[in-house]
């Protein structure tokens, strides 16, 4: 377990980055993105942060205690549903109009819900797009920035994916979108190891960049309000005896910042001459992390609540000799082009 001390210490040392960093917060209008872009702007120097999600009551209240916590931050709204790959995209084009480079990018969009396969007009459910070919689309979509903040100073560039590294049990490969075999619990199996082996696949093919998927432990958040009353309800009596297990709203904010900008999970090959560019350095005794292939400086990393690595080594070693990441790697860019195309339609019988 990395102590607390150790984590406040090092988000402490992000100011050392410099001012002016830019990041994405898709999901930061509640729960553990907003505790982590407050994180963030507390601990940056004139940051300039995107906050993506649905609920503008939320943003602007977050942007007014942005400004309390920083008056330097610039923090800015834009509205997206992203159960839809276009409204990703369309998110994405905001945000290249804005910005050439993007040293951070968090993702915590998801729900809690009993509901069962809810296709959206791409021909995705809607909770896997949320979980997952969301998050992808918009790695994919701002890799130029990304890229580009991995070759500017301060050399550093990262992506976070919070859901549920080490909780990887076996997947469907015959069914990867889980198009006519949908639970809630499959889809649950199916993008936690999803977002594992994309890490990987695009650790190898970006030197530059650390990819994450980390476990936030169990968090008082608003993640349940999708859920029928009589769920509702229930949960609310057993809370008083499950905040025993939860990580508190602060302690959740500073340990996934500290996961998404420590020296521990760097890069597989950042740029050389700046310690920076790896992250914020390592405290006195503190050594890198094990990637998710069990490599030192692999760039992609699981990461358990309390920053630890974690994941079902055995289950992922047996899918990566047997290729999967490969195959999840090409079923994501296969959707985004199936859903490109069916999106090409949707504009055309818009505009005849
Ligand atoms: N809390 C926990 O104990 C826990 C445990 C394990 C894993 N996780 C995972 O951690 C992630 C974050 O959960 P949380 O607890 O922070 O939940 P939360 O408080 O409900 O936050 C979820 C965020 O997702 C956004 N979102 C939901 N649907 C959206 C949509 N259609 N379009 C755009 N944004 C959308 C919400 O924004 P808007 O409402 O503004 O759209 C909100 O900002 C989730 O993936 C969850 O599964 C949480």
């Amino acid at each position: 377990m990395v102590a607390l001390d150790v984590v406040h210490a090092s988000n402490a040392r992000l100011r050392e980055l410099g001012p002016g960093l830019v990041a994405l917060f898709v999901g930061g209008t509640s729960g553990i993105g907003e505790f982590t872009l407050k994180a963030f702007v507390q601990n940056t120097v004139s940051p300039r942060v995107y906050l993506v999600g649905r609920n503008a009551t939320a943003a602007d209240r977050i942007i007014k205690e942005c400004g309390e916590l920083n008056k330097e931050a610039k923090v800015e709204f834009l509205r997206a549903d992203v159960t839809e790959l276009k409204e990703v995209d369309r998110a994405c084009k905001e945000i290249e109009k804005r910005e050439k480079r993007i040293n951070l990018i968090v993702q915590t969009q998801g729900n809690l819900s009993l509901n069962l396969r809810n296709e959206n007009p791409e021909g995705l459910d809607r909770k896997f797009t949320l979980n997952y070919y969301s998050r992808m689309r918009f790695i994919s979509n701002l890799l130029p920035q990304l890229r580009t903040a991995s070759t500017e100073p301060p050399h550093f560039s990262r992506t976070l994916s919070v859901l549920g590294a080490g909780h990887e049990n076996a997947i469907n490969l015959s069914d990867l979108d889980l198009k006519t075999t949908f639970t809630g619990k499959r889809c649950a199996n199916h993008t936690i190891l999803m977002n594992d082996f994309m890490a990987e696949e695009f650790a190898a093919r970006e030197p530059g960049i650390s990819f994450l998927h980390s476990y936030p432990g169990f968090v008082n958040t608003g993640l349940a309000r999708e859920l029928p009353i009589w769920a509702r309800v229930a949960l609310k009596v057993v809370t008083p005896l499950l905040s025993l297990f939860m990580v508190g709203a602060d302690e959740t904010g500073q340990r996934q910042l500290f996961i998404s900008t420590s020296g521990i999970y760097p890069p597989a090959k950042p740029v050389e001459g700046t310690a920076l560019a790896a992250g914020v350095p390592l405290a006195k005794g503190v050594s890198l992390s094990k990637g998710s292939d069990g490599k030192v400086r692999s760039g992609a990393y699981l990461v358990n609540w309390n920053g630890e690595v974690t994941g079902n080594e055995k289950l992922l070693s047996n899918y990566r000799s047997q290729g999967v990441g490969k195959t999840v790697w090409e079923h994501t860019m296969g959707m985004f082009q199936k859903v490109a195309k069916i999106n090409e339609g949707r504009v055309d019988s818009a505009t005849s």
